[in-house]
């Protein structure tokens, strides 16, 4: 079976060196090309573009039934049980603010997430409910600690409402055990939330199976760059007042009173971005076309490929001990740094020197990189304060390099040389800071 087609593989560039090479897409954590077919789709689609909900012409009918087809691919890319309902967002940060506030927590409550969630996986449970926030404990791997949240979880009982956990780690690859989740947080009434923004793109989600009760994932790391977001949850969340009501919200509004909207209907405030689930549903239908097994099999023998040679690389500083990669099922995350060179100015020589597109800095998991390198309380607060100041240079930080499924062994073969080569020589360029944008740029004069 073949892999669906991405756009842009093979864009070439004109160097800061005066070569031309072509773009090696290695930062696929941050967002992903669409793939041929999505972008056909969408100028399909847009053919006969209409109103959805705002008309019943001969385009606006034809809108309808393309959504309604489009949410069926999606739902059947989630195996989502007929109970749950997909409400469409701008990206996996709004759903899980959204989510959180729909669970409408109590101070009484509690819900647990980890210490190796995205800052998306993190921030809205302190801001965005009342409840207690517990944490599980993390290993330097990244891996969770499941009797620290077997534990925790029999600890709160009762008031446990919510586990919330990342699916796929954006730093470190690790996919935690979804079912043994589910197990905990069922055991004790909980709901089980998955953020899968990494992990839609690389498994299986099968929320049915698995026994995960919501989720949130962005189309645009899952080749559908059209600007949406999904929040997978029960319908009967929906059953309330919308934490954001406005057009659509309402069928009827008098003096003293408000008819809302059916309840999927009223939580999907203002025009929905149609292009957008259109796009997701054909990515979604691509990759369930290609087959799953053939995605996994494709992404795992890269993962073990970087595994086993990224190692090999003179000076480099490895954060995750590679036999985790071969091991375990992680995703193709693979944080790293060469001793002696700034990390951004690692990710800056890789991509005006050999166009290797990578990531640098502490990518939105601050505390897990913190870790590694063995921040003391003072040091940290030491460059807080130059942060502060506008030096987001003075980070710790490392670059990440993370894999797709357009990626080949080519592709590793040129940042393996790119990093062989400027750790035994260095870069070709003098490079000089910019500290408020976390990047260095070449001053173009060869050294
Ligand atoms: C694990 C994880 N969760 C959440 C997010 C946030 O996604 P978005 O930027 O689409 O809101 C990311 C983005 O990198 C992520 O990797």
């Amino acid at each position: 079976m073949t892999l669906p087609k991405v756009i842009g593989t093979n864009h070439t560039v004109t160097l800061t060196t005066g070569k031309k090479a072509r773009v090696i897409l290695l930062n696929n954590a941050a967002t992903t090309p669409p793939f041929e077919k999505t972008l056909k789709e969408v100028n399909h689609f847009l053919q006969t573009y209409g109103a959805l909900h705002r008309g019943a012409g001969p385009h606006a009918n034809i809108t309808y039934l393309k959504i309604q087809d489009a949410l069926n691919s999606i739902r059947k890319f989630l195996n989502l049980p007929e109970s749950h309902a997909l409400l469409f967002t701008q990206n996996t940060s709004s759903a899980i603010n959204l989510f959180a506030r729909l669970l409408r927590l109590k101070k009484s409550d509690v819900l647990i997430t980890s210490a190796i969630e995205h800052t998306s996986n993190n921030l809205p449970w302190h801001y965005n409910t009342e409840a207690q926030v517990v944490e599980v404990i993390a290993h330097e791997d990244g891996s969770i600690d499941y009797d620290d949240l077997e534990k925790k979880a029999a600890k709160h009982g009762k008031n446990l409402k919510l586990i919330t956990m990342t699916g796929a780690s954006n730093q470190t690859g690790y996919i935690p055990d979804i079912q043994k989740l589910s197990k905990i947080a069922h055991k004790y009434n909980a709901l089980l939330f998955i953020d899968a923004a990494q992990l839609a793109p690389h498994r299986k989600i099968d929320m049915k199976q698995n026994g995960v009760d919501a989720l949130a994932f962005s189309a645009h790391k899952v080749y559908a760059p059209f600007g949406i977001g999904v929040l997978a949850l029960p319908k009967s969340m929906l059953d309330t007042i919308p934490p954001d009501p406005g057009g659509g919200s309402i069928d009827m509004i008098s003096e003293k009173d408000i008819l809302w909207a059916p309840p999927q209907e009223r939580h999907q405030t203002g025009t929905w971005n149609v292009t957008g689930i259109i796009a997701l549903a054909a990515s979604c239908q691509a990759i369930i076309d290609a087959s799953w097994e053939a995605v996994t099999r494709h992404e795992r023998e890269l993962v073990k490929y970087m595994a086993e040679h990224l190692p090999k690389v003179p000076k480099i500083i490895m954060y995750i001990p590679v036999e985790k990669y071969l091991t375990e099922s992680r995703i193709g995350t693979f944080p790293f740094n060469i001793t002696g060179i700034h990390h951004a100015q690692l990710a800056s020589i890789l991509e005006h020197e050999y166009g290797i597109e990578t990531r640098a800095g502490t990518i939105c998991n601050h505390r897990l990189v913190r870790r590694w390198f063995n921040i003391s309380d003072a040091e940290q607060k030491k460059i807080e304060q130059k942060i502060a100041n506008g030096d987001r240079l003075a980070s710790y930080g490392i670059v990440r390099a993370s894999l797709a499924i357009h990626n080949t062994k080519k592709d590793i073969d040129m940042l393996l040389s790119a990093l062989t080569e400027i750790a035994k020589n260095g870069s070709k360029f003098q490079y000089k800071p910019v500290p408020h944008e976390e990047t260095f740029v070449p001053i173009t004069k060869t050294k």
